[in-house]
C-alpha cells in the first residue's frame, strides 16, 4: 500500500499564486496529505480559505497566532514534512531563503526541516535576471535545493519574458521524484 506522503507548500506573493491551488488539489488527489503556508503577501493573491478547502488542512499564516499545540507550530511542519515546495517563488523570499533570514513561518520552516525543499521562481523578467536574484538563486542551488527554472510565457506585466512559473507538469514530476 502507498504510504501517504507530508508536502508543504509554501505559497509566496506572486501573481502566479493561482497556480498553486491547481497544485495543491492535484498533489491531495494523488493521496498525498498537504499542507499549505502563505506569506502575508501571497494572501492578496488567494485566499487561505482556497488553499483549505482544496487541502483540507488548516493554512498557516502567521506563525504566533492561535497556536493550537504546545510545540512551535514551524518545527512541528518542518519535522513532518517529506519535501518542501516554493510555488510561487518570490524574489523576495529567494533573497531570504539565501541569506538564512527566518521571520515568516516559510522561512523558519524551511530552516528547520531536513526534508528536500524544491524553489519554483516567478517573477518579471528583469527581476528574475537580475544579478542579486541570480547570485541567490545559485546560492540555494549550492545549499541542495532544486531550482525548477521559470520558463518565457506572458508575465503580469503583459510582457513576454522568462519568469513564468514552470508548468505544473513539471512541478508535480519533481516533486514525486523528491518523494521516492
Ligand atoms: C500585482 C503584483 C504582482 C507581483 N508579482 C510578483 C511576482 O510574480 N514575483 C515576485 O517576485 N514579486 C511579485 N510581486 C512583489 C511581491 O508581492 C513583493 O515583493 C512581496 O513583498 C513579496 O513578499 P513574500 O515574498 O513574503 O511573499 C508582485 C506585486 C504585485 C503588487
Amino acid at each position: 500500500m502507498k504510504k501517504t506522503k507530508n508536502i508543504i507548500i509554501a505559497v509566496t506573493g506572486s501573481i502566479s499564486a493561482y497556480k498553486a491551488c491547481e497544485l495543491v488539489r492535484l498533489l491531495c488527489k494523488r493521496g498525498n496529505k498537504v499542507n499549505v503556508l502563505m506569506s502575508e503577501a501571497a494572501t492578496h493573491f488567494v485566499t487561505p480559505l482556497t488553499f483549505q478547502t482544496l487541502s483540507k488542512n488548516p493554512v498557516v499564516i502567521n506563525m504566533f497566532e492561535n497556536p493550537v499545540a504546545w510545540d512551535p507550530q514551524h518545527v512541528a511542519l518542518a519535522q513532518g514534512a517529506h519535501m518542501v515546495a516554493v510555488v510561487p517563488a518570490t524574489a523576495n523570499v529567494i533573497a531570504k531563503l539565501a541569506q538564512g533570514i527566518c521571520d515568516d513561518i516559510i522561512t523558519c520552516v524551511i530552516a528547520a526541516t531536513r526534508a528536500k525543499v524544491i524553489v519554483c521562481p516567478a517573477m518579471n523578467e528583469n527581476m528574475y535576471t537580475h544579478p542579486a536574484t541570480q547570485d541567490n538563486i545559485a546560492r540555494l542551488k549550492r545549499f541542495g535545493y532544486r531550482i525548477i527554472e521559470p520558463v518565457k510565457g506572458e508575465l503580469a506585466c503583459g510582457k513576454v519574458g522568462i519568469g513564468h512559473l514552470a508548468d505544473l507538469d513539471k512541478i508535480i514530476s519533481e516533486i514525486e521524484k523528491a518523494l521516492k
